[in-house]
Parts: C-alpha cells; structure tokens; sequence
C-alpha cells in the first residue's frame, strides 16, 4: 500500500508518496512554498491556511492519504540522552517519567514522552549503563499540528521527530565511522551524531538558511528575491560578483560552524576514546555554493551531502535531494 511522508518546514512543504520499507519505491516527490511560514498554527485563520495549502498539495497532486506518515519540527521538542542502570522494559517504563522530569524542561501536565532504548547491555552484573533517548514534546502544540490533518480526514499513521528520520534515511551501520549530522532547513538547524551507529547526541540550533538570505539583504543591500537568487548562485564562491557575496555571508556561516565545533567538542567531552570523522549535510539550506570545501577547511574532517535516495528506486527526482531526508527517512520506516 503507497504511504505519504509529509516534511512541514518553514520555507517549503516536501511531500513524498511511494511504497515504504527498507528500500522506498518513490512514486511521486512534490514540493510547494509554506507561504504561512509557519509549522504549527496558532490560531483560527492560521490553521484553516495551512489546512487549504496541505488539502490543495494532496488533491492537485493526488497524493495518498491512508497511511500518512508526519515529522514534528525540531523546535517543539526537547531531546535528551540519559545514561541509567539496566532495566527491562517494564521496569523502565513505570521509573521513565521520573527520570524526563529531571532532564526534560516541559511540565509533565503539558509533556508526551516517548523514549527508545539505544543501548542495553547484554547482563546486568556488571556495572555497564544502559543509554535511552528521552523526547519530550508540548501536548498543546502537537494537538494542534495534529488538527490541521484531522480537518483533512486524516490520522497520522506515524509521527515522529525529524532527527529520527533523517538519521534512519541515512542506513547506518555500526560499523560506520562516527558521524556529525547537520540537517540545516530555513530556520532551524540540528546537529547530531552517530556513533556505532547510533543516535549519541541531538542539538538544536534555532537559525538556519534564512539567515544567511536576511545578512546578504542588509550587507550587500538586495531584496530578498535577490539575496535568495544570489545566495544560491554565488554562496561561498570566491570568484563570483567580486567575492562580495562571499564576504557578506562568511561571519553567518561561522555562527553555524561554531555551533558545529561545539557539538563535536561536547561529543568528545563525553566519549574521549572517540572522535568526529566525518560530517553528513542533510536539508535544503546545505546546498550553498562553496559550502562542503569550507566546513572540510574549517572542521578538519571529510565533509559530504547526503544521499538519501541511495537506497531506493522509482521517479528519483533531479534536484534538491539534500532536502528530502525527513520524508525518505519516514517512508524508511517498516511499520
Ligand atoms: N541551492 C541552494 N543553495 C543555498 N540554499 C538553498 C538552496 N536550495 C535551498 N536553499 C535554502 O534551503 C532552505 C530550505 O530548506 P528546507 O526545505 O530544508 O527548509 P524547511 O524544511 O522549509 O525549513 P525548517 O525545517 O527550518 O522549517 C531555504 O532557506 C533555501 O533558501
Ligand atoms: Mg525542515
């Protein structure tokens, strides 16, 4: 049976159907301006909009609706990985909400929890910790994103945090080596690593491409139909339009790579046997020009764009690929 993956960003809305499981057969890949700008609505008028842009993208495209598969910004949520004692399953659930009060920052009348055992270790005799992910999210907000598919006649047969998606687009493996995830969109970016293949370490950084757009406007004096149309053509190459563009977006750039740097430095700090080998660029905003070439230079490692249609067939789209994680990584999932 087709499935839907929806991906609601601030800048564009990517929606992808197709047959999922481990190897997704891509049928179609749409995507259309978010002209709300917004991912979860805040009122009346606000959700009837982003209802009529969700319900015209479904029915102009004729898009499938019955197993209906949805990414929960990352602003909204609050990710945390605790180490605790080994305990099964049962016991780990009656003793979790005790532990996400502590590290989680959302009041447990507003918070849903969900947790996923990363690490358990075989006996328990030893003094071994066992690693959960804690995901917190505000009850109200999620109710209300939910509420604009219900206005649509659907119920979301998975919803899940992007992070997740993307990394599950990717098909680690253990064996591979440690990896840093930047997965930047228009207004946010998220930073993660992989470490034997598995999720170690989630930070949110609450800019993204937008901002690199905003800084060429006022620096170098563009509307912002320019700036977007420069920033894209131009980005980070030296040789073009005098370097100006260059120039104007560099001190942006390096608010993003020092966010990158401190992520690896905290990884480090907390695995010091390990190290940071190389970095996956994943969401729109990573297909700046110049961009791989300056963050190898800057971080010191191999640097490469996601592929997140590696692993699949069917109408595999021409462009944009790097902004398709979160919706390939959904349809990814076996359920
Ligand atoms: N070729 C390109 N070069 C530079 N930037 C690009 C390019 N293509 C897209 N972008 C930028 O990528 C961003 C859109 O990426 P994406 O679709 O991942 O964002 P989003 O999911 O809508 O945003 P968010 O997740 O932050 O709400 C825009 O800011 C856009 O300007
Ligand atoms: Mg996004």
């Amino acid at each position: 049976m087709p499935a839907l993956a929806l991906d609601i960003g601030s800048y564009t809305i990517k929606a992808i159907a197709g047959k999922p499981g481990k190897s997704v057969v891509v049928d179609k890949v749409v995507e259309t301006f978010n002209t709300n700008g917004i991912i979860i609505p805040t009122d009346d008028p606000q959700t009837e909009k982003l209802v009529e842009t969700i319900g015209n993208l479904i029915s102009d495209h004729k898009l499938p609706t019955t197993d209906v598969r949805l990414s929960l910004p990352e602003s909204i949520i609050s990710t945390k990985i605790i180490n605790m004692p080994r305990l099964s399953d049962a016991e780990l659930s009656s003793a979790i909400g005790w532990q996400a009060e502590q590290y989680i920052p959302i009041p447990p009348e507003e918070l849903t929890l969900e947790y996923k055992v990363l690490y358990r270790p075989e006996k328990a005799d030893n003094n071994e910790q066992m690693r959960v992910l804690l995901i917190g999210t505000r009850k109200t907000l999620v109710d209300k994103f939910i509420m604009v598919f219900n206005y649509l006649g659907i119920e979301p047969t998975l919803l899940e945090t992007q992070i997740l998606s993307v990394v599950r687009s990717l098909h680690f493996e253990t064996i591979d080596p440690t990896t840093l995830i930047v997965h930047m969109g228009a207004n946010t970016t998220t930073l993660a690593v992989v470490h034997q293949g598995e999720l170690a370490f989630v930070f949110n950084h609450m800019s993204g491409s937008q901002t690199l757009t905003k800084t060429l406007q006022s620096a170098v004096g563009l509307d912002a139909d320019q700036a977007e149309q420069y920033k894209r053509q131009y980005g980070l190459d030296p040789s073009q339009f005098q370097g100006k563009v260059q120039t104007a977006l560099l001190p942006a750039v390096k608010v993003l790579t020092d966010a990158m740097q401190k992520a690896i430095r905290f990884f480090i700090n907390q695995n010091p046997t390990a190290n940071v080998q190389r970095v996956l660029l994943s969401g729109g905003g990573v297909q700046l020009p110049g961009f791989v070439p300056h963050l190898a230079n800057i971080l010191g490692t191999e640097v490469m764009l996601a592929t997140p249609f590696a692993a699949s067939t069917g109408n595999i789209p021409e462009a944009n690929h790097a902004a398709m994680g979160v919706c390939m990584g959904l349809l990814t999932r076996e359920m």
